[in-house]
């Protein structure tokens, strides 16, 4: 390791690279694990608990950086979270109106989920903030959340004609709102039913296909009137909300680079235990499933209102498929890892109707693309999609990568690179901290020869 081996990465200062050795022909991904806390779970335990009456305490929370920013905003309004004896957090809730004015700019550094669910919510508070976060997240599409709270009566001014951050929110009280969301998206909703939390009346949204269904979940678990018919939820606004104990499920999301590392890898024998199986998030398990993975889900349980199992994989030959439209928003934030599970597969793959992965923490479908191709993948970008000829005999490698800053097509280009002839170099990794601190270490674990590198 370089002498810069202990410095931390910082805005603008250095971004660790990836050096990554194929994995030796039978040496398979083998034993049993634990993933960190689900990221979806671990922001809204945040953000629900601090708005609920009364002490709200979560075990098995993901200490990335995108939740310690949002723990961060919360501290920065005066909610008091604490860590007891290392393990669980502590939050002394406020109430619907306790939160106060931060004398400061709110950072949510990369996290999408941070800033919109933290702008629905201020914009029915009754004091002035501003959102802001990274070079990725200041990029994104914030209209879609701008747009409708705005019909709420929200005031929220951004850069770009209100469609970027930084965002200036000067909060106020609200109307209830009946809104079709234009996509499917699960920040999008939480959002509007966190602006529907503190206003009276009924807040009722719409969305073209499910999204993930935590904030429902866990509204109704802090106490809220939350109701559901199809594709709409209705939330009565301005309900008590109670400090609950929330156990967090393992982040599926993160499982999915040791699922498909261990279908890639002969020899592979693992079990991920305790991990999340909300149905709106498994779409991944159905795609592999349907590509010949043999996946187990095994101990099936339900665990604070969330299902979870643990999870058994061995080295499967996966065959291509063409991916139904319906699944893609329950396996949205898995399409990186997808990608490299059809690039190793007999036959074509095709995925359409996958616009808003052009949207994520980088334009995912030309991430991918490019990478995937640079290890010597047969990949072609449509403009919705990635249609890809599997090579099952393995890629080349033997060439530098860039994540392109994003945490999971760095994670997923590791995995790669476990079935490259040559070693791998990917470029720009440090945002795997956001929500999955100790990936490098995990994979060490297994026996992967993973280093970083920070020349
Ligand atoms: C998330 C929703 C998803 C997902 C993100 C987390 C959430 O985004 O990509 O990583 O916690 O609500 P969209 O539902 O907006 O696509």
């Amino acid at each position: 390791m370089s002498e810069m081996a202990h410095q931390e990465p910082e805005a603008g200062g250095a971004d660790p690279a990836l050096c990554v050795e194929p994995m030796a022909v039978g040496t398979g991904m083998r034993g049993v694990m634990r993933v960190p806390g689900d990221k979806s779970i671990s922001h809204r335990s945040i953000i629900f608990g601090s708005v609920a009456e009364g002490e709200t305490v979560v075990r098995g929370l993901l200490e990335g950086e995108d939740v310690l920013r949002t723990m961060a905003a919360f501290r920065a309004m005066g909610v008091a979270i604490h860590q007891r004896d290392g393990g669980a957090y502590v939050i002394e809730g406020v109430g619907l109106d306790g939160l106060a004015e931060p004398d400061h700019v709110l950072d949510m550094g990369n996290s999408g989920t941070g800033m919109r669910l933290l702008t629905g919510l201020l914009a029915s508070q009754s004091f002035f903030s501003v959102v802001t976060g990274d070079a990725s997240l200041r990029t994104r599409p914030m209209g879609r959340v701008i747009q409708p709270l705005t019909r709420m009566g929200a005031v929220i001014l951004g850069r770009d004609n209100n469609r970027l951050a930084p965002l200036a929110i000067r909060g106020r009280e609200l109307l209830p709102l009946e809104h079709a969301t234009g996509v499917a998206s699960a920040q999008v909703k939480s959002a509007l039913l966190l602006a529907g939390l503190n206003t009276p009346g009924v807040t009722r949204v719409t969305e073209p296909a499910l999204s993930r269904d935590h904030t429902e979940r866990m509204l109704t678990g802090f106490g809220a009137r939350v109701q559901r018919d199809g594709l709409t939820v209705t939330l009565d606004g301005w309900p008590t909300l109670k400090g609950q104990t929330i156990r967090v499920p393992g982040d599926i999301s993160s499982a999915a680079f040791f699922v498909v590392a261990g279908l890639l890898c002969p020899g592979s024998d693992l079990v991920i235990e305790g991990v999340g199986v909300n149905p709106t998030r498994t779409g991944l398990l159905e795609l592999l499933d349907a590509m010949g993975a043999g996946l187990v889900l095994e101990n099936n349980r339900l665990e604070g209102g969330e299902p979870v199992a643990d999870l058994r994989v061995g080295f499967a030959e996966l065959r291509g498929i063409s991916v139904p439209p319906e699944v893609v928003p329950r396996a949205i934030d898995e399409f990186p890892i997808f990608f490299v599970a059809a690039s190793l597969a007999r036959g074509r793959t095709v995925v359409a109707g996958a616009g808003e992965l052009r949207h994520k923490e980088s334009d995912r479908l030309h991430a991918m693309a490019v990478g995937l191709r640079l290890l010597g993948a047969r990949v072609e970008e449509a403009d919705d999609g990635l249609i890809i000829e599997g090579r099952p005999d393995g890629l080349d490698g033997g060439v530098t990568v860039d994540s392109m800053t994003d945490h999971r097509v760095a994670m997923s280009l590791t995995v790669a690179a476990l079935r490259c002839r040559k070693g791998v170099r990917i470029l720009r990794t440090a945002n795997i901290a956001t929500s999955f601190p100790d990936f490098v270490q995990r994979m060490q674990g297994l026996g992967v020869d993973v280093a970083v590198s920070w020349g």
